[in-house]
């Protein structure tokens, strides 16, 4: 019988809200139908306002648009509802990974704060939902973070073959997969994926990124700049670690390099390859045994550091696409899937991931309103 989830996420990346619509049918997760609500500019906007580290946004301004993007999550799942002609009814529940505002887990009181009030979702969609995953695992003493590889292992895991998932968001992050079904599920963000091509892109030619990698292109990598940026203690440390954009901003790229003194090209060319040789790097040191690397997440479509990756493994690079789910779906897929952990009252972190104490149930749980089954 079939088991509908939807699973709604919007990333570091501040484009848009993706939504996926799951069947577990027989405990296979499938992909059946996916929309997409690219975040009007004026929300674009607080949101990053909201989500600097010294943002002077005020908290009546931040209650507000935890209200708004509450309405839009309702809004985007119930145009996938009306999209595929399935009734509210027929969903067990919906989980919501909310917007990111502040991810700040290695403090003295860490903490990971995401917004859109799942109250609003759970009002106007009827339907059970599920938010704020990150902070049990915090509770636990984990970083909260990523939450993706558990899913990952789901779908992904093959016996014959040791893969390596990379999701390139805002920020990257990488799962290994051992063939060997002993072998511990291990994953962490190797650090900046599209974020700081998407912010120095912003700055210098006002788009919000740069397409196929086309500007990148245009510039020379400059090996010394990377050299300098790759000695950030972030790189060097070991797993578990997580990270966000209030760490990977462009006063990061400044404090390191005269960006200055070159040409805005070229240090678009070298942001590129930092994110292409760090995400090399991570596997390599942890993920030696690597034979497949599959890449999901926006940063796919960036064929440059693509390129850039594939030169910097001996493994075989592909998409998601051809192991049975989209690279722009993975994301919004995993939190169905985590939705359903903790509707199962099964947990959604993976400890050796997360580094928290033990595996928790994560999130709140909101009810819904429908009659399941009418
Ligand atoms: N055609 C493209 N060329 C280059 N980069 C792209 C393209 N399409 C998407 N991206 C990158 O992907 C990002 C969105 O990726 P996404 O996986 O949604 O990230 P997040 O999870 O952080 O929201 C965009 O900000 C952009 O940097
Ligand atoms: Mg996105």
């Amino acid at each position: 019988m079939s088991e509908f989830y939807i699973g709604l996420m919007s990333g570091t990346s501040i484009d848009g809200i993706d939504a996926g619509l799951v069947d577990f049918h027989d405990n296979k997760p499938r992909l059946i139908g996916f929309d997409y609500l690219p975040f009007p500019n004026e929300i674009k906007s607080v949101i990053q306002q909201l989500s600097e580290p010294d943002s002077k946004v005020s908290l009546k301004d931040y209650g507000a648009m935890d209200n708004q993007l509450g309405h839009l999550f309702a809004e985007t799942v119930n145009t996938l509802l009306t999209k595929f002609s399935i009734p509210a009814s027929s969903i067990k529940a919906i989980g919501s990974h909310g917007q990111t505002i502040y991810h700040a887990p290695d403090i003295e009181f860490p903490f990971s704060l995401q917004i859109g009030d799942p109250n609003i979702i759970a009002e106007k969609t009827g339907i059970t939902t599920i938010a704020d995953f990150r902070r049990r695992d915090i509770a636990a003493y984990g970083q909260g973070a990523p939450l993706v590889p558990g899913f990952h292992e789901a779908i992904f895991r093959d016996p014959h073959e040791h893969r390596c998932i990379v999701n390139i968001g805002g920020i990257a992050n990488i799962t290994v997969l051992p063939a060997t079904q002993s072998a511990k599920v291990i994953g962490f963000d190797t650090g900046p994926g599209n974020t700081l091509m998407d912010q120095w892109i912003q700055k210098h030619q006002r788009v919000g990124y740069d397409k196929d990698g086309a500007w990148s292109r245009t510039g020379k990598i400059n090996h010394d700049l990377v050299a300098l940026l790759k000695q950030d203690a972030y790189f060097q440390a070991a797993p578990p670690k997580s990270t966000g954009k209030e760490y990977f901003s462009l006063p990061w790229v400044y404090h390191k390099i005269a960006t200055d003194d070159y040409p805005a090209e070229d240090i678009q060319a070298s942001l590129c390859f930092l994110t292409a040789i760090t995400i090399c790097d991570a596997i390599r040191n942890y993920a030696p045994a690597t034979e497949r690397i599959l890449i999901c997440g926006g940063g796919i479509h960036n064929s440059y550091l693509l390129q850039l990756i594939e030169q910097n493994t001996a493994s075989p690079v592909t998409s998601t696409e051809q192991y049975g789910i989209h690279p722009d779906h993975v994301e919004a897929a995993a939190f169905a899937w985590l939705a359903r952990q903790t509707l199962n009252n099964l947990p959604g972190n993976i400890k050796e991931v997360t580094g928290a104490v033990r595996p928790v149930v994560l999130g709140g749980i909101y009810q819904g309103n429908t009659k399941k089954g009418e």
